[in-house]
């Protein structure tokens, strides 16, 4: 077949940037055999100068990422810088200038996704993405094109590699949280600050990105309630285990009724996942996503969502998909995003959940908590005592409660007398 030349400007050379460098010299023949497209690498800009590049000669590095956009001779562009800006500017500028651009930005596109969508569009050019939404696994793609028919009603899944990984690490080997955090950072999986992952800003992120996508709705990062894990403790992952469920960072994106009426709710936050499920089983930086559709039914996709080689996997396949589209003087579909969601607040949410307390070991306390509960509306599905000397420690799990219920809940236990801490209050998944 013969290959026609596709020149990439590279923006970052990071974790990602440089193990997509590598790919493309191990399949550029592949690549080319396959798809008559012969990959090479422009131009690459860094940060850095100083540092040194395996498998990158000095002349193609350059601290000037302007330059590359606006260079004539670069066919398309790569982001992977992360952040907003400059990434925002340059991906704008590269648009204008005709390029195509593949970026792995999450936290870009869940604030700024509609006016790149916007400029993609009036540009007429691919702005493909599909390493922003879980790593290595195609869900952008399946969610932008496969499953455009199909009403899908909720997307639950796994989407942060770090925390997954430092929840294995805490289960299995019981490791220490801030150990566990520092290999995934010397490992490539974090983001530059690891607050992203552990906060679950970056979940939050990717969950508005899909929900956009799932529901043909605008929902942003601003959108997405939001709980990291870095208050998860080993009582927590004992207890959870004790019960049958492993702690999990889940991200949940759901639609609510229809038409003018239709809601849209998405969170994320540590949840308790029964161990035969199947998102408890995925371990160390692997991710997995749940798509429930109307008609299709549940989907899963799942596979590593984090690290420099995998993720370079996605954007090799995005980068050779607008490659293509460039010859053929074409390109994919651009995500409308539609009108802004009308999102329906965490308070209005459902779930189940686990409640941790330790109060006085005396006739009546029982009563009198329980008496709490029922007061608001929030029905106990099991209950657990344990001795602690004068103290008692209860467990509950709740049947559905709304969130606000279940606040109120607590407020009130946390004001009893014979309540002497809540310990602990997780949602519970599986009902
Ligand atoms: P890194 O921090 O490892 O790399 C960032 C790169 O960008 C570095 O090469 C850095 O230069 C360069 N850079 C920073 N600022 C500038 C600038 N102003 N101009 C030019 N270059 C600059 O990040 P990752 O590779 O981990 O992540 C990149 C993107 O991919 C992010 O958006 C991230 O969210 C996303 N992503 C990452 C995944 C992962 O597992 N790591 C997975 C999925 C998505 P220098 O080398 O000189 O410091
Ligand atoms: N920091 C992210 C994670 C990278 O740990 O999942 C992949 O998006």
């Amino acid at each position: 077949m013969t290959s026609s030349p596709v020149t990439i400007g590279l923006l970052g050379c990071g974790s990602v940037g440089g193990a997509l460098v590598e790919l493309i010299a191990e399949r550029a023949d592949a690549i080319a055999d396959t798809t008559g497209l012969r990959l090479g690498i422009g131009s690459v800009a860094v940060r850095s100068a100083a540092k040194s590049r395996s498998g990158l000669s000095d002349d193609l590095l350059t601290t000037d990422a302007r330059a590359v956009v606006n260079d004539p001779t670069i066919d398309v562009i790569v982001e992977v810088i992360g952040g907003i800006e400059p990434a925002r500017e340059l991906i704008l500028e590269a648009m204008k200038n005709g390029k195509p651009v593949i970026t792995a930005n999450k936290e870009l596109l869940a604030n700024c996704g509609a006016e790149l969508y916007g400029a993609a569009a009036a540009a007429g050019v691919d702005l493909l993405f599909e390493a922003a939404a879980a790593g290595a696994i195609p869900i952008v793609r399946p969610l932008r094109e496969s499953l455009l028919g199909e009403d899908v009603r909720r997307i639950m899944g796994i989407v942060n590699g770090t925390t997954n990984y430092i929840l294995t690490k805490m289960a299995e080997e019981g490791a220490d949280y801030g150990e566990a955090l520092g290999e995934a950072q010397r490992l490539g999986y974090a983001e530059r600050d690891p607050t992203a992952d552990v906060e679950g800003f970056d979940a939050g992120a990717k969950a508005a990105i899909m929900a956009s996508l799932a529901f043909g709705a605008r929902v942003v990062a601003g959108d997405v309630y939001h709980e990291g894990i870095s208050e998860v403790s080993q009582a927590d992952i004992a207890f959870a285990h004790r019960l049958g469920y492993e702690i999990k960072l889940l991200a949940i994106a759901e639609v609510f009724g229809t038409g003018t009426d239709r809601e849209i709710g998405v969170r994320v936050h540590p949840s308790m996942v029964p161990a035969d499920h199947p998102l408890a089983a995925v371990r160390d930086s692997y991710n997995a996503v749940f798509v429930e559709g109307a008609a299709a039914g549940q989907l899963m996709f799942y596979g590593r969502g984090a690290g420099g080689r995998p993720t370079a996997s996605a954007v090799l396949g995005d980068l050779i998909d607008a490659a293509l589209n460039l010859g053929q003087r074409s390109h994919r579909r651009v995500p409308g995003g539609g009108q802004p969601a009308k999102i329906r607040p965490i308070d209005e949410l459902e779930s189940a959940y686990y409640l941790n307390l330790e109060v006085d070991d005396s006739p009546g306390v029982l009563a009198e908590v329980a008496g709490v509960f029922g007061r608001h509306g929030v029905s106990i599905r099991s209950m657990e005592q344990e001795g602690l000397g004068r103290e008692a420690r209860l467990v509950f799990i709740t049947h559905l409660a709304r969130e606000r219920d279940l606040q109120a809940t607590v407020s009130e236990l946390r004001s009893l007398g014979v309540v002497t801490g809540v310990r602990s209050l997780m949602r519970v998944i599986g009902e």
